[in-house]
């Protein structure tokens, strides 16, 4: 009998990028701080991973990222004020953020690009399986995706990405996974990879989306991988050699989604997401929806 794989419990959310798709928004604040609605992105990515079952979060992070870090602690001066007034309900908002996982930080330094950010965590993931959570995806709280992705890891071993189908002229801004069948539906063995294509050289349309969960043989294939595309250390360079060699780490499979996502690094969809959310929520969504329609039907025709 095979022993049991081991349980994934640690969570690493590289988040050192500069933000510059925000500018001026994000000169003094990090791109992960941007609301989302009324929560910063960045704690809807905490709240997916421990909604999976990750309780240990690792972020990668860089200079000027410290509101992070206060985001994910205690407030005391604030708390203590909403404590004074009695108001239980901002309170409550004020504290969610506190006690989701067991926080953990580390400076990328000098960044090298995904596959290096991943590397840094490396004294800290130790030899089990862990999830890779990029902070501009963001993953509709109500199409659970990693929860899948870990099983999918537990069954098969190896490594796994999250794979979405688009547009052949939106490869170029993804890893692009060649695939073939295996015997569960929404489930693919991935043969080879490539970080973004020109559309004419893209194996399928299958996208990388930023969700993986990883076997920490990978380390050591990104020790050894040379940088790439744009001069960066890539994690798909890192994840091609694995699925060519599955001793290094792999089998890589990839779990393919249809939910709804959103690039909260690109302003068009970083929009919708909050338009989409805030319709969908029970205490804004009736007026603003209303509002929507009206500007939609009245204002809105005469902008074209
Ligand atoms: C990164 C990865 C890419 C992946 C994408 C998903 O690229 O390198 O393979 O498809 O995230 O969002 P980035 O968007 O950081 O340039």
């Amino acid at each position: 009998m095979t022993s049991p794989r081991p349980r994934i419990s640690k969570a690493v959310i590289p988040a050192a990028g500069l933000g510059t798709r925000f500018l001026p928004a994000t000169k003094a604040t990090p791109k992960e701080m941007l609301p989302v609605v009324d929560r910063p992105a960045i704690q809807y990515v905490v709240e997916e991973a421990t909604a999976a079952g990750l309780t240990d979060v690792l972020m990668i992070t860089g200079r000027n990222k410290r509101p992070l870090e206060d985001h994910f602690d205690r407030n005391y001066e604030l708390e203590e004020a909403l404590n004074r007034k009695g108001d239980d309900e901002r309170l409550s908002r004020v504290r969610e953020s506190n006690d989701l996982a067991t926080m953990h930080y580390v400076r990328q330094g000098d960044p090298r690009g995904l596959g290096h950010a991943v590397l840094c965590a490396a004294p800290h993931v130790g030899d089990q399986p862990f999830a890779v959570l990029l902070g501009d995806d963001l993953i509709d709280p109500r199409d659970p995706l990693l929860s899948l992705m870990t099983e999918v890891q537990q069954a098969y071993g190896g490594s796994v990405v999250a794979l979405m189908e688009v547009a052949p002229e939106q490869i170029h801004l993804y890893g692009c996974a060649a695939v073939e069948p295996v015997d569960r539906d929404g489930v693919r063995r991935v043969t080879g990879l490539v970080e973004k294509p020109a559309a004419a050289d893209a194996p399928s349309n299958y996208a990388i989306i930023g969700r993986y969960v990883l076997d920490p043989g990978v380390f050591e294939v990104l020790r050894k991988t040379p940088p790439g595309r744009g001069g960066e250390i890539q994690l798909t360079d890192a994840l091609q050699a694995m699925a060519l060699d599955p001793s290094l780490g792999g089998p890589v499979h990839g779990v393919i989604f249809s939910g709804r996502r959103y690039d909260t690094g690109d302003k068009g969809d970083y929009l919708r997401a909050i338009v989409r959310l805030a319709c969908e929520r029970p205490d804004l969504g009736p007026d603003f929806r209303a509002w929507l329609r009206r500007y939609v039907g009245e204002e809105m025709p005469n902008l074209e």
